[in-house]
């Protein structure tokens, strides 16, 4: 398998889990975000997925016969302010990669989209049915790769798992590898980090319509994100057709409740600061599982926010300056 982005946090997660599954692993990032050390002991091509010719080569040498595709820039605020790199990175990367494997004849992809290509939410829990309205660059490009995916499949026979994340959150339980993004952009992280250094998170708006005032996401533990991709692979070996899945728990938990399970677990004090709304977040974001429950037989194992979060504070607290200076 060649993981595009695996040195990051969810491609990271899932080259564990595909070892573990038994698969052979060949990793690919350029390491503009993401960890010598999050590769483990699995082979480690340090290149670009908008580099064609080193793409081609990776996929000869290691023989994959699937592309397990994270490789992308994830914030909303960067991609507002520089939309030429996020369709560089994320649509001409994407499609590099694409073309390659039309090239190797390497006919299996697993796409690493995102609730975002959703947009503002008309009904919740999100299904995969929803108007695909995104309010934001990022969601856009995930959005503009999903589209050209049926037709590298009508001319290339390139068959595809689109798996559209909510908030990927936790971290291996085994303590070897987390979530270490610079700078933070996610919550459970950023009031870890408030929680062991005693310096404030900031609230991005408390007077949203939800119960508490703050907005509502679905946090899915990275794990079982990883589970997900690994019945993703092996519906495409067993000839099943192309589709794409929201991966979620079900379950909305408030900024407030992320906090609040924060102090639990790690039994300090989050100092809390009052910010303005940012542009582009939506109250509420949650997950219909029901089509990847079904088809996929996925399920989540680990729901429970305390379990994420704990998880999390593990990995957090053996190494509080992320991976590379760790203690
Ligand atoms: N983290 C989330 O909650 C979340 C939610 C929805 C979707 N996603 C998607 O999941 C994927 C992984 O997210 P993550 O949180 O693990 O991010 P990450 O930044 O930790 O990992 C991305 C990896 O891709 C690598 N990379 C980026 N551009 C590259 C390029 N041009 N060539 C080679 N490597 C490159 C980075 O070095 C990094 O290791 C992304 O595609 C993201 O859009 C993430």
């Amino acid at each position: 398998m060649l993981v595009t982005g695996g040195a990051g946090y969810i491609g990271s997660h899932t080259a564990k889990a595909l070892r573990t599954a038994g698969y052979r692993v060949v990793i690919y990032d350029n390491l503009s975000a993401g960890h010598r050390l999050a590769a483990l002991d699995n082979a480690l091509i340090v290149g670009d997925i908008r580099d064609l010719e080193a793409v081609r080569r990776a996929i000869r040498q290691s023989g994959a016969t699937a592309v397990l595709h994270f490789a992308a820039w994830l914030s909303v605020a960067d991609s507002v302010r520089d939309p030429v790199g996020y369709y560089r990175n994320n649509v001409q990367g994407a499609l590099a990669v694409l073309e390659a494997m039309t090239h190797e004849n390497c006919k299996h992809f697993v796409f690493s989209s995102t609730c975002a290509v959703y947009g503002e939410p008309i009904e919740t829990p999100l299904r995969e049915t929803h108007p695909q309205r995104p309010i934001n660059a990022y969601g856009q490009t995930k959005l503009a790769v999903e589209h050209a995916l049926p037709h590298f499949e009508r001319a290339y026979d390139v068959r595809f798992v689109a798996l559209r994340y909510f908030n990927a959150a936790g971290a291996d339980p085994e303590g070897q590898l987390g979530e270490d993004h610079d700078p933070e952009i996610h919550v459970i992280p950023r009031a870890l980090a408030a929680a062991a250094n005693g310096t404030p998170i900031d609230i991005f708006g408390d007077d949203y319509p939800t119960p508490d005032g703050t907005c509502q996401r679905d946090y899915v533990h990275v794990m079982d994100l990883a589970d997900a991709h690994l019945r993703a692979l092996q519906r495409l070996e067993s000839g099943g057709a192309s589709a794409a899945y929201n991966v979620g728990t079900e379950r909305p938990s408030s900024v407030l409740e992320v906090i609040a399970a924060v102090e639990r677990v790690t039994g300090k004090k989050v100092e809390q600061r009052p910010a303005p709304r940012r542009a582009g977040d939506p109250a509420v974001l949650y997950a219909s599982a029901e089509k990847v429950r079904t088809e996929l037989g996925w399920a989540p194992q680990r729901p429970d926010l305390d379990d994420i979060v704990g998880d999390a504070w593990k990995w957090h607290s053996a190494h509080p300056s992320g991976y590379e200076r760790q203690t």
